[in-house]
């Protein structure tokens, strides 16, 4: 929304008033990033990840493709060709360990994110369609990282995209014709690592489209905030630069601290030992486990066990697909006026002792060998899960007494006197 309160922005240089009016580049990101974008004065720490995503998007990027100029995408060499990057390329071991600790990094990030999400009901109206579009970044990052995870063609990579595309089998009738068209085989081989290789270069660019699409859907109605209340005047408002580009900063400081612990300290940490062996299809390791932040919905995949009308494998598909679609009706499945959790007493307790339980269980279970007791974990905390988003949430939206809320933002920071503080400076919201 652009508030009436917004600075406008005034090129004083001859170059910046010659550049706005051919290109008002400037002139956006001061309205976008700068001075000019007025933010709810009370933004905690947790929406600081927005901004880190977009940082962990370009790292991402920066190092994936100098990666690429180095790896050779042919089932004969590609292994060898990571290893050449790791040994003969100079900087080569870091690029690698940067990308690879990057896209945990990555998902680290966007899981608080979108839990900051949940938490605050950031995808009720007005900002349904920033929630959409996140949920479609989400999958796309998914695909993104399930294809790279396949490129340095090790034994994780080779039976990884062996049972993922193996889902598709479970389709009937047409499943293994599916299969095979994906692969361009019967098995993962060269066909298959050079199309993963193509679309895991092509996908990131398609998330920063999207991303521009998300942010720009975003400056509709404006960031909301932790009280979930709504800017109602310029006194609710603080500029995003110098006070959240500071704040940004400093919160990438020290996730970069963290960050490069990893890197450079525990850069296999987050790896699996396995994929350190060449691919090879005559020898199915022990445990085929994905990657970590895949772990919840592969925990889910593997809790259908009994065939039931359809395959159990089919129910475990359709299972760990809906885990995720179920969140593009969560603006609509949660009818409760109030958005943010610190006001909403019942839905608190489910959201910090039902839904975060179940989904560090799930975490807990995806990374485990399928077998008993897991498994039957995996099936009670499968079924929380959905029963949080498609039954719980729209009761106690519709039967929860939420606490009084705060009048506006400016109360919420500086106690309920704020009279004076409104009466110099209110200015109706749009
Ligand atoms: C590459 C991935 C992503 C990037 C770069 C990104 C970027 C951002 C940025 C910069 C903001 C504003 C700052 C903030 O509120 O933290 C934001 C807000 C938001 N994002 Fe994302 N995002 C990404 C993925 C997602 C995903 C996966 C979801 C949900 C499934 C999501 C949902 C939201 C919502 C609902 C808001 C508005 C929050 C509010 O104002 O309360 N985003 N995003």
């Amino acid at each position: 929304m652009s508030f009436p309160w917004a600075k406008h922005y005034e090129p004083k240089a001859p170059l910046m008033r010659w550049l706005d009016e051919k290109l008002p580049l400037p002139r956006l990101v001061y309205n976008s990033i700068g001075a000019g974008y007025p933010v709810p004065r009370n933004l905690n720490y947790a929406w600081n990840f927005g901004v880190l995503a977009g940082f962990c998007l370009v790292l991402q990027i920066v190092t994936g493709v100098i990666l690429a100029m180095h790896y050779a995408a042919n089932a004969g060499v590609a292994f060898d060709s990571v290893e050449h990057i790791m040994r003969d390329v100079n900087w080569g071991w870091l690029l690698r360990y940067a990308h690879a600790n990057g896209a945990s990094f990555f998902f680290v990030v966007i899981y608080i994110h979108i839990f900051r999400g949940f938490f605050y009901s950031s995808y009720k109206a007005p900002r349904e369609m920033v929630w959409l579009l996140g949920v479609v970044i989400f999958l796309l990052m998914m695909a993104t990282a399930f294809m790279g995870y396949v490129l340095p063609w090790g034994q994780m990579s080779f039976w990884g995209a062996k049972v993922i595309t193996g889902l598709f089998g479970a389709i009937p009738l047409v499943g293994e014709s599916i299969q095979v068209w994906l692969l361009g085989g019967y098995a993962p081989d060269n066909a298959a690592l050079n199309r993963f290789f193509s679309l895991h270069f092509l996908l990131p660019f398609v998330i920063a489209g999207v991303v521009i699409l998300h942010i720009w859907a975003l400056h509709i109605p404006g960031s909301s905030n932790p009280t979930g209340v709504e800017v109602k005047s310029e006194s609710d408002t603080i500029p995003f630069h110098p006070y959240y580009t500071a704040k940004d900063g400093f919160g990438l400081g020290v996730a970069l601290i963290l960050y490069f612990t990893f890197v450079f300290y525990l850069p296999n940490a987050l790896g699996h030992a396995d994929n350190y062996i060449p691919a090879n299809p005559l020898s199915t390791p022990a445990h085929i486990v994905p990657e970590w932040y895949f772990w919840p919905f592969y925990a889910i995949l593997r809790a259908f066990t009994a065939d039931f009308i359809l395959p159990a494998k089919l129910w475990g598909v359709l299972a760990m697909f809906a885990a995720i679609l179920v969140w593009f009706f969560l603006p609509w499945l949660d009818k409760s006026p109030v958005r943010s959790g610190h006001y909403r007493p019942l839905f608190r307790k489910f959201f910090w002792f039902g839904l975060i339980p179940a989904m560090l269980v799930l975490f807990y279970c995806g990374g485990a060998a399928a077998e008993e007791p897991y498994v039957m974990i995996s099936q009670i905390a499968t079924a929380y899960y959905f029963l949080h988003f498609l039954v719980i949430l729209p009761i106690i939206s519709s039967i929860e007494k939420p606490e009084p809320l705060p009048f506006s933002i400016t109360e919420a920071v500086l106690g309920t006197d704020t009279q004076a503080v409104l009466s110099d400076n209110t200015t109706p919201a749009n």
